[in-house]
């Protein structure tokens, strides 16, 4: 497919996430451990090796994986690649121990700061933004229940058209991207419209490895969610709405049970309204960085 110059191109894309991801202050952490190293490279290159002597890879195979790999880097699909098909399983073990809200993968597209509006309820969007208005509403609370005063949540998702802001072309730079607090009995409410669902790009390595395989590269319609409160573990979510077609085959295998949204028509009479109450997590006072005395 050659995309419409007003469509995200695979290589636009993923220039702009691999910019992201650079500026993310994530890249610095490197693993100084060299047994950890050792432990995860030799893993990862023993399951590949298994993989060529049991399917018993070709020379043309794995060519043909040479070439897919240095597109993948040229286009700077890398973040596009990773967050679609290995981030759900870091996202598993990272919140495993959880007892609150489920979460989900922050995905190639989040940047930081957002703005905050100033009604503390609409999200930045055009004046004609085109989508079925939505009300997202909820209270943010402790696992105990405790009001989270004052808790942010910061917003980002799709147009109806499936673009995120920042990451395709012709859009404001802060289409559908907002910072939001709670009042002081942690509820929040927030104006935006309806995501559509996200295709990734079909015009780089990864759509060309999806059309190979004889996939799709479809991710249902979802909303992108930072919840973070003083003391509590920050909250990284995806909501989903019920009956879209790719809920039970995201190819990024991000939707789970828990993040089902229950749409209702707006009581304001346009659009849909939905309330989805979140419970943070604690920082554990038992982790061995902070333990007195250790
Ligand atoms: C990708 C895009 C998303 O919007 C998302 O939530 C997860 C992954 C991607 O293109 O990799
Ligand atoms: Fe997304």
């Amino acid at each position: 497919m050659t995309p419409n110059e007003h469509e995200a191109s695979a290589a636009a894309s993923g220039a702009a996430a691999t910019d992201r991801f650079r500026q993310s202050g994530k890249t610095g952490h490197a693993v100084a451990d060299q047994a950890r190293v050792n432990e995860l490279a030799s893993a990862l290159i023993q399951a590949a090796n298994d993989i060529v002597l049991e399917k018993k890879v070709t020379y043309d195979e794995y060519n043909a994986l040479k070439s897919w790999l240095i597109q993948v880097g040229e286009d700077g699909e890398w973040p596009l690649f990773l967050d679609v098909w290995l981030e759900h399983s870091v996202e598993e073990v990272a919140t495993s121990h959880r007892e609150g809200n489920k979460g989900s993968i922050e995905g190639p597209y989040y940047v930081p700061d957002a703005p905050q509006p100033q009604d503390n309820r609409t999200i930045p969007m055009r004046e004609d933004e085109s989508g079925t208005p939505l009300l997202f509403k909820g209270q943010i609370t402790s696992t105990d229940g405790t009001p989270l005063p004052n808790a942010k949540i910061e917003l980002w998702h799709a147009d109806a058209e499936g673009f995120y802001s920042q990451f395709a072309p012709d859009l404001p730079e802060w289409n559908l991207r907002g910072t939001f607090h709670a009042d002081d009995q942690g509820n929040f409410e927030i104006d935006t419209v309806q995501p559509a669902p996200y295709q990734i790009p079909t015009d780089g390595a990864c759509g060309k490895l999806i059309a190979a395989a004889g996939w799709h590269a479809w991710r249902p319609a979802h909303l992108h969610l930072k919840f973070s409160a003083e003391g509590h573990e920050l909250l990284t979510a995806q909501l989903y709405f019920p009956g879209d077609e790719h809920n039970d085959d995201d190819i990024a295998t991000a939707v789970k049970p828990e993040l089902m949204l229950d749409i209702q028509p707006a009581e304001s009479g346009t659009g849909v309204q939905t309330t989805y109450d979140v419970r943070l997590d604690p920082v554990s006072t038992q982790t061995p960085d902070t333990v007195p005395g250790e």
